[in-house]
This record gives C-alpha cells, structure tokens and sequence, in this order.
C-alpha cells in the first residue's frame, strides 16, 4: 500500500481520502502565519476541512507541547499570546470549527504524553539519532543537550496515533516523521500481536514550495532577519505592495514564465499566485502573458494577495477581538478530542496489560 498520497490542488477535484478516515494535523504556535506556511500547510488544511465527507473525522491541532522542546528564557508570556494567534489564524484561514475539531495539544496532554511514554518503550535510539530534524537542531553540546528534542519525532507519532489518524496532511520537511509514526505503529501491533493502529499516509499537496521575496534562492522563513523577505498573511495592503515592489526579480523584463531554476524571483511571484488561485502553471502563466514589464506584473501579484487575503485579514482582527468566541472554540475542540483520546487511551492499556479489569 502506498504510504503517500498526493491531493490534486484544484477546487473542484475530489480529495482522493476514504470515507472512514481520520485525518489529523499540526502546527506549532509561532504567531500569525506567514503566505509560506499558508500556501503550504494550511491551504490544505482548508481544502480537506470544505471536502469533509459525512464519516471522516479532521482534527488539527495547535503544537504547544512541541513549542516547549527549544527552551526559552521568559517565553511564557509569549506562549500564551502565540497560541490564541494560532487559533485565530486557522478560523480567520477558513477552518471551520463545526466542520473540523481544533485543540491545543497540551490540553489534551495527558493522552498524548501517556501514549508517547509508551511509544518511547519501543523507539530506536539509532533510528531518532538519524532523524534530519534533530540532526539540523542539536547543538553538539551533550551538556546543553535536551531530551525533548531528540523524543520530540515520538511525540509526534503520540500525537497521530491517540487519535488512531489515518490520513496526515504535512510538508515535506515532515515526511521522516511520519515514517516513524508508521514505524511505531507497526512494532506496537507487531509487538502485542494486534492489529490496533492503522497505518498512517502522508498527505501532501504539490502545493506551494514559497521562496523569501528577498532571497528566493532560501525558503521563505519566520527565522528571517529580513522584513521584506515574507508577506504575513495579516499584512496590510500597502505593506504588500511594498514588499512584492521590493521582491528579487530578475533582468528579463518583457514576459514571465515559470522557470524557477533560471528565474527563481519571477517564478516564486507566479507560484505565489497559483496557490491563491488554485490554478495551474500553465493558466498563470497565460494570464500574466499580456504584461510586459515589471511594474505591471508586481502591480497583478500584489492585486491577487490583497485580495485573497482581505477576508483572512478582517476575520483575524474580529477574531482576536472575541476572546470568549475563541474560547468557546477551544472548549468545544477540548471536549471531542478528548473522548476520542480517552476511549483510545483505554484500549491501548488494555492491549498493553495495563488495565484493572484483572
Ligand atoms: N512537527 C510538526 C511541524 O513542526 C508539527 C506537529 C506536531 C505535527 N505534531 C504533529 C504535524 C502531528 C503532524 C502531525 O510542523
């Protein structure tokens, strides 16, 4: 069985998901998202939050206990403030919470950690050694060393499996996690001779890949020192004008295609205004065919992301302004997640040796 499936990025075409699926995602609390992170992630998030059949089942979390494996100094306060900007982001982005459960991991906490501490049991130290994640982010020094960090692909598969998730939408940067979560799912039935957890596929969309305006050689990123490197999707108007205005190009003025090894500036803007539009290259590239110099062309891509975003813009601000809204939202996520995890958390013992029925 393929372990990966591909989800067609058009609105029309059906979502190549089964009926009983349990579709299950996150993201880390980092603030307002960015159009990298939207096009990317959340976009997705959206088409398979609007093509819900009846029987599936999509929880999208918010990754606060993941947000803790770099330890910051006085980051608390920060916390707190990222994770409400999460959730008002995913509502003002489309995800609809009568439609799909949004939580906070760390409420439902207990559950994930419980089955991490089980998975853990069952983890290769080799294998989390190898991971390219912990590999990028270890510092080298035993001493500063954390153990979140290196356990943090087994929360991850926690996270996945307590729900039982079948289908998980990530990036790329995520597909050796999901490996392991498929890995873990396999030794723990193997293990115990049941056949309890599915076999979680990856989900990806050729969705967008989007480059930093300034650099578009590098992924556009939160790290950035730059401002004018990436548009947030709460940006106003004029501050993405400015920053498309800004935006790397190249000297071949007079037609735009797509050609992101010669032309990587241009083809970024123009995968840009794919993702929002959800058409192909080849249709992008029809309708910029007209424009002929560069003032025209960032004039029609800084039109196209004004306007997507200006309902993501005006929903954030109603949003963060209803706290007891978001709450309700919070509560409500809360409470189905929850028996979800219980009733699974339940089963797991069981299968473990851990109940009290004696
Ligand atoms: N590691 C993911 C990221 O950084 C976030 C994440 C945590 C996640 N748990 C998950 C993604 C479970 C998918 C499924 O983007």
């Amino acid at each position: 069985m393929e372990s990966c499936v591909e989800l067609p990025m058009d609105k029309t075409s059906p979502l190549p998901i089964p009926d009983d699926a349990v579709i299950f995602s996150m993201i880390q609390p980092t603030g307002v998202i960015h159009l990298g992170n939207f096009l990317g992630a959340i976009n997705t998030w959206k088409q398979i939050n609007d093509k819900k059949r009846p029987d599936q089942k999509i929880i999208y979390g918010i990754a606060d206990l993941h947000a803790l494996t770099i330890p910051k100094k006085d980051y608390s306060s920060q916390l707190k403030t990222n994770r409400m900007e999460a959730i008002a982001t995913l509502l003002s982005c489309g995800i609809n919470p009568q439609v799909s459960t949004i939580n906070f991991q760390s409420m439902v906490g207990g559950y994930h950690t419980e089955l991490f501490w089980y998975l853990s049991c069952l983890a290769p130290l080799g294998y989390l050694n190898r991971m390219t994640q912990w590999k990028d982010k270890k510092s080298g020094d035993q001493t500063k060393e954390r153990l979140g960090l290196f356990a943090y692909p087994v929360l991850q598969a926690a996270d996945i499996m307590i729900y039982k998730g079948t289908h998980v939408p990530v990036g790329d940067d995520q597909s050796q996690h999901l490996e392991l979560t498929r890995y873990l799912s396999e030794r723990f039935n193997a293990m115990y001779n049941v056949d309890y957890f599915p076999s979680a596929k990856t989900l990806y969309s050729k969705s967008k890949k989007i480059a930093s305006l300034s650099n578009p050689s590098k992924k556009m990123s939160k790290s950035s020192e730059d401002r004018l490197s990436m548009i947030y999707v709460t940006d106003s108007p004029e501050s993405i004008r400015e920053k498309i205005k800004k935006a790397k190009t190249d000297s071949i003025s007079d037609t735009f295609y797509f050609d992101p090894v010669e032309r990587p500036g241009v083809s970024n803007l123009l995968e840009i205004v794919s993702g929002f539009q959800q058409k192909t290259m080849k249709e992008v590239e029809k309708d910029v065919s007209q424009l002929h110099d560069y003032r025209s062309l960032k004039e029609y891509v800084s039109d196209v992301i004004i306007e997507s975003l200006a309902p993501i813009r005006s929903n954030y601000t109603k949003y963060t302004n209803d706290k007891s809204y978001l709450e309700s939202v919070i509560q409500q996520g809360y409470e189905s997640s929850q028996e979800i995890a219980h009733k699974n958390l339940t089963d797991i013992k069981k299968i473990i040796g851990l109940s009290n029925d004696f």
